[in-house]
Protein backbone atom coordinates (compact mmCIF):
# COMPACT_ATOMS: atom_id res chain seq x y z
CA UNK A 1 0.00 0.00 0.00
CA UNK A 2 0.80 3.73 -0.35
CA UNK A 3 0.94 6.14 2.74
CA UNK A 4 -2.30 7.49 1.87
CA UNK A 5 -3.70 4.58 0.39
CA UNK A 6 -6.23 1.97 2.16
CA UNK A 7 -5.19 -0.23 5.24
CA UNK A 8 -3.67 -3.63 4.91
CA UNK A 9 -5.98 -6.04 3.09
CA UNK A 10 -6.93 -3.14 1.09
CA UNK A 11 -11.19 -2.65 -0.41
CA UNK A 12 -12.81 -4.84 2.21
CA UNK A 13 -15.26 -6.07 -0.13
CA UNK A 14 -17.79 -4.47 -3.49
CA UNK A 15 -19.65 -2.00 -0.26
CA UNK A 16 -16.73 -1.10 1.58
CA UNK A 17 -14.19 0.94 -0.70
CA UNK A 18 -11.45 3.28 0.15
CA UNK A 19 -12.16 6.56 0.00
CA UNK A 20 -9.19 8.94 -0.60
CA UNK A 21 -9.38 12.43 0.46
CA UNK A 22 -7.42 15.79 -0.95
CA UNK A 23 -5.54 16.18 1.97
CA UNK A 24 -2.05 14.25 2.04
CA UNK A 25 0.55 13.70 5.10
CA UNK A 26 3.06 15.06 3.89
CA UNK A 27 0.45 18.37 4.05
CA UNK A 28 -0.33 17.89 7.17
CA UNK A 29 2.93 17.16 8.53
CA UNK A 30 4.68 19.92 6.54
CA UNK A 31 1.93 22.76 8.20
CA UNK A 32 3.19 21.42 11.57
CA UNK A 33 6.75 21.06 10.85
CA UNK A 34 6.69 18.29 12.47
CA UNK A 35 6.18 14.19 12.13
CA UNK A 36 3.57 11.99 13.39
CA UNK A 37 4.47 8.96 15.71
CA UNK A 38 3.49 6.43 18.21
CA UNK A 39 5.28 6.44 21.45
CA UNK A 40 4.18 2.47 22.86
CA UNK A 41 4.84 2.30 26.36
CA UNK A 42 4.73 -1.24 27.74
CA UNK A 43 5.22 -3.09 30.71
CA UNK A 44 3.75 -4.40 33.86
CA UNK A 45 1.50 -2.82 35.67
CA UNK A 46 2.85 0.05 38.57
CA UNK A 47 5.87 0.04 35.89
CA UNK A 48 5.43 3.59 35.24
CA UNK A 49 3.93 3.33 32.10
CA UNK A 50 0.82 6.19 33.11
CA UNK A 51 3.10 8.40 35.24
CA UNK A 52 5.43 8.42 31.95
CA UNK A 53 3.08 8.75 29.30
CA UNK A 54 1.39 12.02 31.36
CA UNK A 55 4.71 13.54 32.05
CA UNK A 56 5.75 13.02 28.02
CA UNK A 57 2.77 14.70 27.39
CA UNK A 58 3.10 17.51 29.65
CA UNK A 59 6.44 18.27 27.93
CA UNK A 60 5.40 17.51 24.67
CA UNK A 61 2.32 20.06 24.72
CA UNK A 62 4.86 22.57 26.49
CA UNK A 63 6.72 22.90 23.21
CA UNK A 64 3.84 23.16 21.94
CA UNK A 65 3.47 19.52 20.18
CA UNK A 66 0.07 17.85 20.02
CA UNK A 67 0.53 15.05 21.91
CA UNK A 68 -2.22 13.19 23.09
CA UNK A 69 -1.98 10.21 25.50
CA UNK A 70 -3.70 6.72 25.40
CA UNK A 71 -3.92 5.13 28.79
CA UNK A 72 -5.67 1.56 29.52
CA UNK A 73 -7.99 2.14 31.84
CA UNK A 74 -9.38 5.64 30.23
CA UNK A 75 -9.51 3.77 27.40
CA UNK A 76 -11.65 0.90 29.15
CA UNK A 77 -14.42 3.57 30.03
CA UNK A 78 -14.91 4.21 26.80
CA UNK A 79 -13.92 2.41 23.52
CA UNK A 80 -13.33 -0.77 24.92
CA UNK A 81 -15.99 -0.83 27.74
CA UNK A 82 -16.99 -3.77 26.27
CA UNK A 83 -13.89 -5.14 26.66
CA UNK A 84 -12.38 -7.65 29.50
CA UNK A 85 -9.01 -9.56 30.31
CA UNK A 86 -9.09 -12.86 28.89
CA UNK A 87 -6.27 -13.08 25.84
CA UNK A 88 -8.78 -12.29 23.36
CA UNK A 89 -10.14 -9.23 25.04
CA UNK A 90 -6.34 -8.18 25.61
CA UNK A 91 -6.06 -8.57 21.62
CA UNK A 92 -8.86 -6.88 20.71
CA UNK A 93 -8.10 -4.21 23.17
CA UNK A 94 -4.36 -3.62 21.80
CA UNK A 95 -6.23 -3.48 18.15
CA UNK A 96 -8.68 -1.01 18.49
CA UNK A 97 -5.96 1.17 20.83
CA UNK A 98 -3.20 0.52 17.43
CA UNK A 99 -5.32 1.54 15.34
CA UNK A 100 -6.35 5.17 16.87
CA UNK A 101 -2.83 5.62 17.87
CA UNK A 102 -2.31 5.09 14.29
CA UNK A 103 -4.76 7.65 13.30
CA UNK A 104 -3.58 10.12 16.44
CA UNK A 105 0.44 9.36 14.21
CA UNK A 106 -1.12 10.39 10.90
CA UNK A 107 -2.84 13.43 12.31
CA UNK A 108 1.11 14.48 12.84
CA UNK A 109 0.55 14.15 16.43
CA UNK A 110 2.13 12.03 19.38
CA UNK A 111 0.14 9.12 20.18
CA UNK A 112 1.05 8.38 23.66
CA UNK A 113 -0.15 5.12 24.61
CA UNK A 114 -0.22 3.90 28.33
CA UNK A 115 -0.78 -0.45 28.56
CA UNK A 116 0.64 -3.73 29.91
CA UNK A 117 -0.04 -4.87 26.60
CA UNK A 118 1.61 -7.97 27.73
CA UNK A 119 1.85 -9.98 24.57
CA UNK A 120 4.46 -9.71 22.20
CA UNK A 121 2.23 -11.01 18.93
CA UNK A 122 -0.19 -7.80 19.68
CA UNK A 123 2.25 -5.39 19.74
CA UNK A 124 3.75 -7.04 16.90
CA UNK A 125 0.65 -6.66 14.91
CA UNK A 126 0.57 -2.87 16.10
CA UNK A 127 3.87 -2.44 14.97
CA UNK A 128 3.20 -3.59 11.95
CA UNK A 129 0.35 -1.75 10.75
CA UNK A 130 2.47 1.30 11.08
CA UNK A 131 5.36 -0.09 9.44
CA UNK A 132 2.92 -0.96 6.58
CA UNK A 133 1.38 3.12 6.74
CA UNK A 134 5.21 4.59 7.00
CA UNK A 135 4.70 5.35 10.44
CA UNK A 136 7.14 5.78 13.22
CA UNK A 137 6.44 3.07 15.98
CA UNK A 138 8.65 3.64 19.06
CA UNK A 139 8.42 0.68 21.32
CA UNK A 140 9.37 2.09 24.91
CA UNK A 141 10.03 -1.44 27.56
CA UNK A 142 9.12 0.15 30.91
CA UNK A 143 11.28 -1.76 32.81
CA UNK A 144 10.77 -2.24 36.86
CA UNK A 145 11.17 -5.73 39.03
CA UNK A 146 7.97 -6.97 39.75
CA UNK A 147 8.75 -7.09 43.23
CA UNK A 148 9.11 -3.18 42.72
CA UNK A 149 5.70 -3.26 40.95
CA UNK A 150 3.94 -5.30 43.65
CA UNK A 151 5.72 -2.24 46.63
CA UNK A 152 4.52 0.39 45.19
CA UNK A 153 1.28 -1.23 43.91
CA UNK A 154 -0.41 2.47 43.26
CA UNK A 155 -3.57 0.99 42.25
CA UNK A 156 -3.57 -1.94 44.68
CA UNK A 157 -4.31 -4.85 42.31
CA UNK A 158 -0.94 -6.82 43.44
CA UNK A 159 -2.59 -6.97 46.77
CA UNK A 160 -5.68 -8.40 45.03
CA UNK A 161 -4.15 -10.55 42.78
CA UNK A 162 -2.01 -12.49 45.48
CA UNK A 163 -5.49 -12.80 47.56
CA UNK A 164 -7.03 -14.26 44.61
CA UNK A 165 -9.82 -11.46 44.54
CA UNK A 166 -8.25 -10.95 40.66
CA UNK A 167 -7.47 -14.02 38.38
CA UNK A 168 -5.41 -13.88 35.29
CA UNK A 169 -3.16 -10.68 36.73
CA UNK A 170 0.24 -10.24 34.55
CA UNK A 171 2.85 -10.81 36.19
CA UNK A 172 1.28 -12.67 38.74
CA UNK A 173 -0.72 -15.33 37.18
CA UNK A 174 -0.54 -14.31 33.53
CA UNK A 175 2.56 -13.58 31.36
CA UNK A 176 4.60 -10.41 30.17
CA UNK A 177 6.42 -11.12 27.28
CA UNK A 178 9.16 -8.38 27.70
CA UNK A 179 9.65 -6.96 24.01
CA UNK A 180 13.06 -8.53 22.40
CA UNK A 181 14.02 -5.59 20.62
CA UNK A 182 12.26 -2.00 21.70
CA UNK A 183 13.25 1.10 20.39
CA UNK A 184 14.08 1.99 24.27
CA UNK A 185 14.38 0.45 27.62
CA UNK A 186 13.74 3.24 30.35
CA UNK A 187 14.86 1.04 33.88
CA UNK A 188 11.79 3.09 36.39
CA UNK A 189 13.56 1.37 39.47
CA UNK A 190 17.16 3.07 38.45
CA UNK A 191 16.29 6.06 36.83
CA UNK A 192 13.80 9.07 37.82
CA UNK A 193 10.73 9.92 35.50
CA UNK A 194 12.40 12.99 34.62
CA UNK A 195 15.56 11.02 33.85
CA UNK A 196 13.08 8.72 31.68
CA UNK A 197 11.23 11.62 29.78
CA UNK A 198 14.49 13.04 28.87
CA UNK A 199 15.49 9.84 27.32
CA UNK A 200 12.62 9.58 25.40
CA UNK A 201 12.27 12.70 24.46
CA UNK A 202 16.00 12.39 22.42
CA UNK A 203 14.47 9.30 20.77
CA UNK A 204 12.00 11.36 19.45
CA UNK A 205 14.48 14.15 18.52
CA UNK A 206 15.96 11.32 16.31
CA UNK A 207 13.32 10.49 14.87
CA UNK A 208 11.99 14.02 13.61
CA UNK A 209 9.47 14.22 15.83
CA UNK A 210 10.03 17.27 17.94
CA UNK A 211 10.67 19.38 14.68
CA UNK A 212 12.84 22.61 14.85
CA UNK A 213 12.47 22.40 18.43
CA UNK A 214 16.23 22.99 20.41
N1 LIG B 1 11.09 6.62 36.87
C1 LIG B 1 9.80 6.43 37.12
N2 LIG B 1 8.94 6.42 36.08
C2 LIG B 1 7.61 6.23 36.30
N3 LIG B 1 7.05 6.04 37.52
C3 LIG B 1 7.87 6.03 38.59
C4 LIG B 1 9.26 6.23 38.43
N4 LIG B 1 9.83 6.17 39.64
C5 LIG B 1 8.83 5.95 40.51
N5 LIG B 1 7.63 5.88 39.91
C6 LIG B 1 6.33 5.65 40.56
O1 LIG B 1 5.83 4.37 40.19
C7 LIG B 1 4.41 4.38 40.10
C8 LIG B 1 4.00 3.95 38.70
O2 LIG B 1 2.60 3.91 38.60
P1 LIG B 1 1.84 4.02 37.20
O3 LIG B 1 2.44 5.11 36.37
O4 LIG B 1 0.38 4.12 37.50
O5 LIG B 1 2.19 2.60 36.55
P2 LIG B 1 1.50 1.85 35.31
O6 LIG B 1 0.70 2.85 34.53
O7 LIG B 1 2.64 1.28 34.54
O8 LIG B 1 0.64 0.79 35.90
C9 LIG B 1 3.95 5.80 40.41
O9 LIG B 1 3.59 5.86 41.78
C10 LIG B 1 5.24 6.62 40.16
O10 LIG B 1 5.29 7.80 40.94
MG1 LIG C 1 -1.35 2.87 34.08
Amino acid sequence: MTRSGPPPGGTKSDTVIWQRGLVSRDERWHLLGRNGATVWLTGLSGAGKSTLAAALERALVSRRLPAYRLDGDNIRHGLNSNLGFSAEDRHENIRRIGEVARLFADSGAVALTAFISPYRADRDMVRATHVAAELSFLEVFVDAALEVCEQRDPKGLYKKARAGIIKGFTGIDDPYEPPQKPELVVHTDQDSVEACVEQILVLLGERGVLGNEP
